[in-house]
């Protein structure tokens, strides 16, 4: 990039063509969306100023950032933000990026029809961002939400803060249930529901990642053995203990991994009912089980 005078839309075009050379995925949304963060302007308000010029201390800031884009860094976590649920989310390398299609997860809750308020536990909550928006939607739950990861929670904290609901959300460290069983110990009441978007990919997938993923997002975030089922099968087998009556299981599941989880909630007498849900794509991505 030379030190002539650029102007946001010379600027977008050469960004445009040096991701392109860079087999970068969605070169013109990265390069408009890291601009835009830069400039503190959405993508419109960039179109509306194509003409404006770019002086040279945003020019040093964006070679930076161009530079970790093309050595993969994920836009999330160069700008820090990522929005979900229509809700913005801070997001750095110590959290996984909030997925779209986890939104299906949140909405199949709310649209699940309940009669009190509930009590509901994520498990891996990550940013944070499944649980905050719950609470925003139902000021009247209590939610617990837990990760392994101290960083992560670290973050969700944060988000919660944000959005001023950490007086609705209890947040927990450790090993799946295990912090519930030390809190546990006054005879707390069980949860309506249990939510989780856990980590399910193949140890052995890691090189069929793209880099972006693989490179930067936490691996614990990602990882669950040999098969991916590491976490589910512990998740639905240990789960009915903190259910209440006709409390819900509801899982995140890899697209390919729908019989395998079919097989696991079969082998668990304590389940009623259970259904997999498909996502906007027709995949087999959600379980959601019961019990009586
Ligand atoms: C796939 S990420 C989901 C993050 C977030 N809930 C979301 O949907 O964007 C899985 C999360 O589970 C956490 N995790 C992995 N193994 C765990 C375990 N055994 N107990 C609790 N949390 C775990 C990871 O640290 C990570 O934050």
């Amino acid at each position: 990039m030379s030190n002539k005078m650029w102007r946001v839309v010379d600027l977008l075009d050469w960004t445009v063509g040096y991701f392109q050379q860079h087999d970068i995925p969605n070169p013109r949304l990265d390069a408009e969306v890291l601009l835009g963060h830069l400039l503190e302007k959405s993508r419109l308000q960039l179109y509306l100023h194509f003409e404006m010029p770019v002086f040279q201390e945003h020019l040093t800031l964006f070679r930076e950032l161009i530079k970790k884009r093309i050595a993969r860094t994920p836009v999330s976590y160069l700008t820090n933000q990522k929005e979900f649920m229509s809700l913005d989310f801070y997001v750095d390398e110590r959290v996984l990026i909030p997925r779209p299609e986890t939104e299906q997860l949140v909405e199949t809750i709310l649209t699940t029809k309940t009669e009190n308020p509930q009590r509901l536990l994520e498990l891996g909550t990550g940013s944070g961002a499944i649980a905050a928006s719950l609470a925003l939607q139902q000021p009247e739950w209590e939610i617990v939400a837990t990760d392994i990861s101290e960083p992560a929670l670290a973050v969700a904290r944060k988000n919660a803060e944000t959005h001023a609901c950490t007086a609705q959300i209890e947040f927990l460290s450790g090993d799946l249930f295990e912090p519930i069983d030390a809190v546990n110990t006054n005879g707390n009441p069980r949860f309506d529901w249990i939510v989780c978007n856990p980590p399910y990919i193949k140890n052995t997938e890691r090189d069929t990642l793209s880099p972006d993923v693989r490179d930067y997002e936490p691996e614990i975030a990602l990882f669950a053995g040999a098969d991916g089922l590491a976490v589910i099968r512990r998740l639905i087998a240990e789960a009915p203990k903190y259910l209440a009556p006709n409390g819900k299981l509801i899982l995140e599941i890899g697209e390919m991994q729908a019989d395998s989880v079919r097989a696991l909630i079969d082998a668990e007498s304590a389940y009623c009912t259970y259904k997999v849900l498909k996502d906007y794509a027709e995949k087999e991505r959600i379980v959601l089980a019961s019990v009586p």
